[in-house]
């Protein structure tokens, strides 16, 4: 018979932890995270959005890029939701009158003249798919700047009417590249490119691209955990 008493991964975080009194901290908010949230191993995860907006629509079919929307990404950590007012800059006259986006039009009185939204209309409550733990730090800008694609970490989202997490998110992950970035690097300007494929071998087309840009992603835990 099994004790469920503690979960096996305390263990590990108790090794962790007990490196240096620095990181109590730490593992206590780990705790009350883990004791608490409902998602912890979410890979899959894929709430209800309050539009049925669909990136295998807009990405996949009409090939807009994805900075058009998440137009922050290679600029700073966060990678921003789009506003309604880049939604209404088509949807002002394609398919003005669909049930299916009743929200977009409450949230927005549009204005032809200066193609925004009167207001600057009241922002969509779209629920968050991915969430690191608080005590993570990520940056976008640091990884898109330098050559990771999208789809590394977010999986084929040109394919998805719905989005999910696709990667487990877990500091395993993470550090599985940042030990061997080499597959999953590319050239800056294919990022966004969903089906991009490395001329001949990724590994050694990656492991020339790591050299001549002095790609060296670091593991100490300051770097993730601020
Ligand atoms: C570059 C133009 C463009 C932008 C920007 C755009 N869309 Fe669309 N959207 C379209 C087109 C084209 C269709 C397909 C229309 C059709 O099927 O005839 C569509 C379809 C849709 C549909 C399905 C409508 C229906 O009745 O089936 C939804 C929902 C939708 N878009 C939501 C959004 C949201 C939310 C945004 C902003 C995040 C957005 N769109 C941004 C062009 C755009
Ligand atoms: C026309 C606008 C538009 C384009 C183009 C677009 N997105 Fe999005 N994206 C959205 C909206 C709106 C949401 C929030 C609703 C949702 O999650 O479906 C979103 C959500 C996401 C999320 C989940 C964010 C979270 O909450 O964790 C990811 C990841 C994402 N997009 C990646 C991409 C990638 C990669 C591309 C290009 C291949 C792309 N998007 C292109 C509008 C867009
Ligand atoms: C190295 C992995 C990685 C890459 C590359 C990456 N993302 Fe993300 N993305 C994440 C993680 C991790 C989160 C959750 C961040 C958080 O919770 O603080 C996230 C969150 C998001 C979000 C939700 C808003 C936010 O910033 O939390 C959007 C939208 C998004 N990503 C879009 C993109 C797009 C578009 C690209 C490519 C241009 C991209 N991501 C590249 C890992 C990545
Ligand atoms: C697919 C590969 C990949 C994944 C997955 C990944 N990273 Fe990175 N990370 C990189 C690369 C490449 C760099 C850039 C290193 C450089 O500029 O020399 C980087 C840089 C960073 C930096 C900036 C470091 C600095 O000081 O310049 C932070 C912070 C970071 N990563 C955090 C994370 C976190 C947190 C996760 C997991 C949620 C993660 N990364 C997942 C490849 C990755
Ligand atoms: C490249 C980014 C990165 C680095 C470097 C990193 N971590 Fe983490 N760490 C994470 C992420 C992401 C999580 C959240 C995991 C989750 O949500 O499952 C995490 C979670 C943790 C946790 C919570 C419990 C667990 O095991 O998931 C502890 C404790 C921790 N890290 C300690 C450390 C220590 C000590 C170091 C240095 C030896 C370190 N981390 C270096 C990204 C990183």
């Amino acid at each position: 018979m099994k004790l469920f008493v503690f979960p096996r991964w305390t263990n590990k975080i108790r090794q962790i932890a007990g490196l240096g009194l620095g990181v109590a901290p730490l593992y206590l908010t780990a705790i009350v995270w883990y004791g608490f949230s409902p998602k912890t191993v979410d890979a899959g995860y894929m709430p209800k959005q309050p539009i049925p907006y669909s990136h295998q629509l807009h990405v996949g079919e009409l090939g807009i890029d994805c900075k058009y929307c998440h137009n922050t990404v290679d600029k700073a950590a966060h990678a921003a939701v789009p506003s309604t007012a880049t939604c209404m800059n088509c949807h002002s006259r394609v398919r003005a009158k669909s049930p299916k986006l009743e929200l977009l039009r409450e949230s927005c009185e549009w204005s032809d003249e200066t193609r925004t939204c009167r207001d600057d209309g009241k922002p969509i409550p779209w629920v968050k798919v991915h969430d690191l733990p608080d005590y993570v730090y990520f940056n976008h800008s640091a990884h898109v700047s330098r050559g990771v694609g999208c789809v590394s970490c977010h999986g084929r989202v040109d394919q998805m009417v719905e989005v999910y997490q696709k990667e487990p998110l877990s500091m395993g992950w993470c550090l599985d590249c940042h030990r061997a970035p080499e597959q999953h690097l590319r050239p800056v300007s294919e990022v966004t490119n969903m089906t991009w494929q490395a001329p001949g071998d990724a590994v050694e087309f990656g492991t020339k691209l790591r050299a001549e840009n002095n790609i060296n992603p670091p593991e100490d835990c300051s770097t993730c955990h601020r």
